[in-house]
């Protein structure tokens, strides 16, 4: 298995959103991110010959980086047509052979029905700068349907929140990290050239 370090690297080549879209809250999941995030389910087992979906998949970031790692397949859903183009784009960049399935479509009534084991890996929009606090529970919702095993990026606090969800829903939360990175300027309402952005990731194992 490559390392973490060298995943990240294999990510830094996948190009952002040409047009970010403050509503959808495109910004793309940092490579650091991403290889983590990928790294840990790939120690845990969770994407070597399993179907990973990527919900909100974007510039593909996370798509493309489970894709590294050996699974079945990938599906990247996306509901803008524009970045998933941009995540066509950056399939070659990133040079890998998985067979990946991008479907433009709105994750929170996808029209997946994945056979076999099935991880969801997926930096969701958080819903705080637009006053809809947890727009994450419909991805959550959409995890829980289609997938045995989830990675989810959240907003710093979300932890009462997933928990409560998790064990609401038929799962549990295995694994918890904080991970805070450094976000490029991507609206015009940003005031600083870079923002630090404090975020939990989280994995649960859904059984119903
Ligand atoms: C925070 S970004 C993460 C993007 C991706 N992980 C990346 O690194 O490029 C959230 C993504 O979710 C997408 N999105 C928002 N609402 C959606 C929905 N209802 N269905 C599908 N995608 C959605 C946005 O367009 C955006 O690409």
């Amino acid at each position: 298995m490559a390392t973490k370090a060298e995943l990240e690297g294999q990510l830094t080549v996948v190009a952002g959103f040409e047009n970010p879209q403050v509503a959808l809250e495109q910004y793309p999941t940092p490579p650091e991110l991403a290889a983590h995030v990928v790294h840990v389910a790939d120690l845990n087992g969770d994407i070597e010959d399993r179907t990973v979906v990527d919900l909100g998949t974007g510039t593909g970031m996370l798509a493309l980086g489970a894709a590294l790692r050996g699974p079945k397949r990938v599906v990247g859903v996306e509901l803008d047509r524009d970045a998933l183009e941009t995540a066509r784009e950056n399939r070659p960049r990133v040079g890998t052979r998985t067979d990946i399935h991008w479907v433009q479509a709105d994750a929170t009534h996808a029209p997946l029905c994945p056979d076999g084991p099935t991880t969801v890996v997926m930096n969701p929009p958080f819903g705080a700068q637009q006053g809809h606090e947890h727009a994450d529970r419909a991805f959550l919702e959409t995890a829980a349907d289609v997938a045995d095993v989830s990675y989810s990026v959240h907003n710093a606090g979300s932890r009462e929140f997933v928990e409560a969800f998790a064990a609401d829903n038929g799962g549990e939360v295995t694994h918890a990290f904080r991970a805070t990175f450094e976000l490029d300027r991507q609206f015009d309402f940003h005031e600083a050239d870079r923002k630090e952005l404090e975020t939990e990731v989280y994995r649960i194992v859904w059984t119903d």
